[in-house]
């Protein structure tokens, strides 16, 4: 019989700056979601990676003095890094891709390629706001009171050459996934990307730059750069060795389409509206879910590198453990809403569950089989009327862990998890086997 597959990934991350806990967050879900499904006997294939191009990055290098190459090189690779992050958090991916990799490149050349010739992609004009002392182009929503987020000063109307992805072919057949499936989680997510974004008319796509140069150079027309959507969402599946040949085509075969993207609710619209017309026109299936989880916030507010307000996991991992910060994340925060992260929270989770319930049920059971029994426990035991709840809990706990999980809901399969260790503990409060240890009648009680 073949065995059941699962496909998994996180979004990849833009090594423009260190990564901090809001991208942990998401990274430690997936991994815990990978790593239950291999329970469950699934051949998984858990994938994370990192997203290279763009104008930000080239910027950063520049302020750097080294090149973006560089830059990014040191982000993933170097102390500290991505990857060490990954190493330290215990996450168990099976792939991580770089989208400067040369394989990558190559395959995304080939795909903007076979949209142009299909006539999905085409030549227009992009217009924008231009700050002509950074040569940058900008969104509105970009600027900082009508100017430039880098230096401040006012921008122009400007236009450029630039390819367009017919987007707004695919809007019917879009709406209709979103809409009648349950494609885009949680369900609460759809209204705003149908009512927001679909159903005022989804404009095309601009999907090419001339304006830097730190991109994949669409190779027909080389004085363009891919730009950003096609180069990141496509990762998914050149990591499975779509179009390329680094990793075997059985890869692409078993695993596509995903079984679902984990990925934070600013990308949403890209996943769920972008990333299926590309793949409609592309003739590729589509993904089986994209679950959009909130965002960790400070003070109410969301963490970025940019508003420099940012929690880094490094210090939380080193000094109260992996496991401890792991056990946080997805113990606090209920993985579709947001979440006010704070050091309280941290400590008072440690402290409560890990320390006095799970700790003290841990030292105390077997303290006392080691105690009373020399760590070796009599086979003759002896039931009593405190058993059968406790037995209960504990026979039902897998079918509702289970329920919690396929449901992406951490935070219940853990709370599920929990009332079994506080019942356990009472279940020990109620028997009483210190008081029992005191007669040899009492023994075979003891021992159950
Ligand atoms: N490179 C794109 C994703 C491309 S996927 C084909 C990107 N990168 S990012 O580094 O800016 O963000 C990556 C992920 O981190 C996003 O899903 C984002 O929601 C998540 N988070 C960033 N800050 C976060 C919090 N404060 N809380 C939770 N997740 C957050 O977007």
């Amino acid at each position: 019989m073949d065995q059941k597959k699962f496909y998994i990934t996180t979004p990849i991350y833009y090594p423009s700056d260190k990564l901090h806990i809001g991208h942990t967050y998401c990274t430690v879900a997936t991994d815990a979601m990978a790593r239950y499904k291999r329970l469950q006997g699934y051949n998984v294939k858990f994938l994370t990676g990192t997203d290279e191009h763009g104008q930000k990055i080239e910027l950063k290098a520049k302020e750097a003095g080294v090149t973006p190459q560089q830059f990014v090189d040191n982000i993933v690779e170097g102390p500290k890094g991505v990857k060490d992050l990954w190493k330290l958090m215990n996450i168990s991916y099976d792939r991580f891709i770089r989208t400067t990799d040369d394989y990558h490149v190559a395959a995304i050349q080939k795909i903007f390629k076979k949209m142009y010739e299909k006539g999905d992609i085409y030549k227009g004009t992009y217009k924008g706001k231009y700050c002509t002392p950074c040569e940058s182009f900008w969104t509105e929503s970009q600027l900082v009171n009508g100017c430039c987020p880098d230096c401040g000063r006012p921008v122009v109307d400007a236009e450029e050459e630039a390819y367009f992805f017919r987007l707004s072919k695919y809007a019917d057949r879009v709406r209709d996934l979103l809409v009648n499936t349950d494609f885009l989680l949680p369900r609460s997510r759809v209204n705003e990307m149908v009512h927001n974004f679909i159903d005022p008319g989804l404009e095309d796509l601009c999907v090419s730059r001339t304006s830097f140069k730190w991109g994949i150079p669409v190779d027909f027309d080389p004085k363009h750069v891919v730009y950003v959507w096609i180069d990141a969402l496509f990762n998914y599946t050149t990591a499975l060795g779509f179009m390329n040949d680094k990793y075997p085509d059985s890869d692409y075969e078993t695993f596509w389409p995903a079984d679902v993207h984990f990925i934070g609710k600013e990308i949403v619209r890209f996943h769920s509206i972008i990333w299926p017309a590309m793949l409609m026109s592309m003739d590729m299936p589509l993904p089986k879910h994209v679950y959009g989880h909130g965002w960790l916030l400070l003070d109410g507010g969301k963490m970025s590198k940019s508003k420099g307000n940012v929690v880094d996991p490094y210090l939380l991992a080193e000094r109260y453990s992996a496991d401890a910060l792991r056990y946080f994340l997805l113990r606090d925060f209920p993985f579709g809403s947001d979440g006010n992260f704070s050091n309280e929270l941290l400590i008072n989770r440690i402290n409560m569950d890990l320390a006095n319930d799970l700790g003290n049920l841990l030292s105390r059971t077997t303290a006392m089989a080691d105690k009373y029994f020399g760590g070796c426990l009599p086979i003759e035991q002896d039931e009593g009327p405190e058993d059968a709840a406790l037995l209960e809990k504990v026979s039902g706990l897998r079918a509702r862990y289970e329920a919690d999980m396929e449901a992406y809901a951490f935070q219940n399969a853990l709370a599920d998890v929990f009332e079994v260790i506080d019942n356990a503990n009472k279940y020990i409060d109620a028997t009483a086997p210190w008081v029992l240890a005191k007669s040899e009648d009492t023994k075979p009680r003891l021992a159950r």
